[in-house]
Parts: C-alpha cells; sequence; structure tokens
C-alpha cells in the first residue's frame, strides 16, 4: 500500500522525536564548575533544528534493510557536529550572526569563548556518541573515518575556509560548487554513508547513498542561499541577508533565484534517479528530497 503525505510527514516526526530524546538522554545537566559550558551546548543542540541529517542516516539504515534504531547513535553524532558548525558559524570570526534555530546565537547568549568551547565539545562529543554506538567494531571505525573526513580539511573545514575567505571576491560557479559540496553536502553525504553502513549495506549502496546526497546537499545549499534572499528571519530563526551583508559569491547572488530554481530541480530528480536501482524501500528518500527542495525554513 503507497503511504501518503499524512504517512511520510508522521515518519519525519517519528525520526527527529527518537534522535531529540536520545540527544536529551547524552546531555543530562551537569551539576559541576564547568555547567554552564554544558548547558551552553544543550541551548544549541536540543530545540529547533530540522535534524535532516539524522532523519537521511536513519532513513538509509532503514532503505538497506536495518532498524532505523541500529543508526540512532550515528544520527545523533551527525547532529552533534552539525550543531557545533552552526555554533562557530554564527561567530563573529565566521558570519558574525546573531540568531540560530529562532533564539539568541550561542555566543551572543554565552560569550564568544563558551561558544567556542561549546563547539569543540559538541564535535568530540560526536566521536564519542559513534564510538560507543552497539555496532561491529569494524563498522564503527569505517564511520568514524567517514565522519571524521567529512569534518576536517577536505569537508566541512575547507568548506568553510574557502566560503570565508572568498567573501569579497567573485567566485567562479565552479569555485562555489566546490566550496558547497565541502561545506555542506559532504556532512550530508556522510549521514547517508553511516546510515548505510549501520544497516550492513554493500559497498554499491554507500556509493548510491554518496551521489543521493551529494545531489541533495547541493540543492539544500542553493535553497538556504535562496532563502536568505527571499525569506523572513521569523521563518528562517536566523538572519535574512547574511550573505550580501558579508559580501559571499553564492549561486543566487551569481546567478539569480529563477537559475537556483532550475538548480535545485535538476539535483532533486539527479537523487532520485540514483535511488531505484540500489534500494528496495526508496518512497520516504523520495518524498524527502522533494520536500527539501520546496522548503520554507
Ligand atoms: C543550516 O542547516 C546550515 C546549512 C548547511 C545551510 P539546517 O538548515 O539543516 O539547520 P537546522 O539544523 O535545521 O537548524
Ligand atoms: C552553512 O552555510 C555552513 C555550515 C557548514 C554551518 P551558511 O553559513 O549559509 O549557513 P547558515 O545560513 O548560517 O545556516
Ligand atoms: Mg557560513
Ligand atoms: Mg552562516
Ligand atoms: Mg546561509
Amino acid at each position: 500500500m503507497n503511504r501518503d503525505n499524512n504517512d511520510m510527514i508522521r515518519e519525519m516526526e517519528y525520526g527527529r522525536d527518537i534522535v531529540e530524546d536520545r540527544l536529551r538522554e547524552l546531555f543530562t545537566e551537569a551539576g559541576s564548575s564547568y555547567a554552564t559550558l554544558v548547558e551552553s551546548m544543550r541551548y544549541s543542540l536540543l530545540e529547533g533544528g530540522k535534524r535532516v541529517r539524522a532523519i537521511i542516516c536513519m532513513k538509509f539504515c532503514e532503505a538497506v534493510g536495518g532498524r532505523l534504531e541500529d543508526a540512532l547513535d550515528a544520527a545523533c553524532a551527525i547532529e552533534l557536529l552539525h550543531t557545533y558548525t552552526l555554533i562557530h558559524d554564527d561567530l563573529p570570526i565566521m558570519d558574525g550572526d546573531d540568531m540560530r534555530r529562532g533564539k539568541p546565537s550561542n555566543h551572543i547568549k554565552y560569550g564568544e569563548f563558551t561558544a567556542t568551547l561549546a563547539g569543540d565539545a559538541l564535535q568530540a562529543a560526536a566521536f564519542e556518541t559513534l564510538s560507543c554506538s552497539p555496532l561491529p567494531a569494524e563498522s564503527i571505525i569505517e564511520m568514524v573515518r567517514i565522519l571524521a573526513h567529512a569534518a576536517g580539511a577536505h569537508g566541512i573545514c575547507g568548506g568553510q575556509y574557502l566560503d570565508l575567505s572568498g567573501e569579497g571576491w567573485h567566485l567562479t560557479i565552479d569555485e562555489i560548487l566546490e566550496l558547497y559540496s565541502m561545506k555542506t553536502a559532504a556532512l550530508i553525504s556522510a549521514a547517508a554513508r553511516l546510515g548505510v553502513i549501520a544497516g550492513g549495506g554493500s559497498k554499491a549502496q554507500i556509493e548510491a547513498a554518496d551521489a543521493y546526497s551529494q545531489a541533495i546537499g547541493l540543492a539544500f545549499q542553493v535553497r538556504d542561499d535562496v532563502l536568505d534572499c527571499i525569506a523572513t528571519a521569523e521563518e528562517l530563526g536566523k538572519p535574512i541577508g547574511s550573505d550580501i551583508e558579508n559580501d559571499k559569491s553564492t549561486f543566487a547572488s551569481l546567478l539569480g533565484i529563477e537559475a537556483c530554481e532550475k538548480m535545485i530541480n535538476k539535483e532533486t530528480n539527479k537523487a532520485i534517479s540514483v535511488l531505484k536501482d540500489n534500494f528496495e524501500n526508496t518512497e520516504f528518500l523520495i518524498w524527502l528530497a522533494n520536500v527539501l527542495a520546496e522548503r520554507k525554513s
């Protein structure tokens, strides 16, 4: 029986709920001399995120025949690492944005050194959580390697370096493509591949998950750029106009909104097309690619 839109939304909400419950479990209030640091981590981590990457991770696990729960720790690790990137991304030395997930950014609420350390500690917590996952040791080692690669100089850090060092310069389409693939698609791809590994998928399935998520990752960042131009801060829970203010080259600034819409469509279709030959249950992942393409927040 085909599931309808409401069934998909319910599946998405279920995934979000189990991730949030587990994250809450991992970060209970610490009655210690450094309690404020832990509180600042919880502040950014626990509310307001869409949990897109965690859901991708768990749904790829399911798509290769695993249970959602087999990928729960990996999904939490991805969200921990993602939250660190957001806290650092908002710092005055990076994008300098005062609002995130509908609240004052971490450094606005707790100050810059606490925010910096909260990000560092969340990244460490990501690897600790992944390492403690009850999966075969060889799977965990491979997952740690994939996540570390996506987080480092050839992934998020390199992408953020290109993003920030490109401010004030006119980047080419190819330069922007490389930057998006590193700062955004790398983590989405890691999420998908971790899910496949947690579910015991094949090498071909890992490669297909990578192709799907590279494409939706690119579409995701282009949509983010478009929303930075046309949405409201209330809808996004973060400031609008940040890219123009920081004089960044984005697809939106270089090509305009209409070309961005075309590109989002093209990448979404590309993502969907790699699913059918590689996974049995693709309904949710197809639905998700379309929902992300049209997202308003
Ligand atoms: C924001 O990611 C950073 C980008 C890569 C554009 P999300 O839009 O997934 O942010 P949250 O997790 O829902 O807050
Ligand atoms: C995402 O790019 C960068 C990260 C890897 C966190 P943005 O700088 O556009 O993300 P937002 O718009 O601040 O969420
Ligand atoms: Mg940024
Ligand atoms: Mg930013
Ligand atoms: Mg943005």
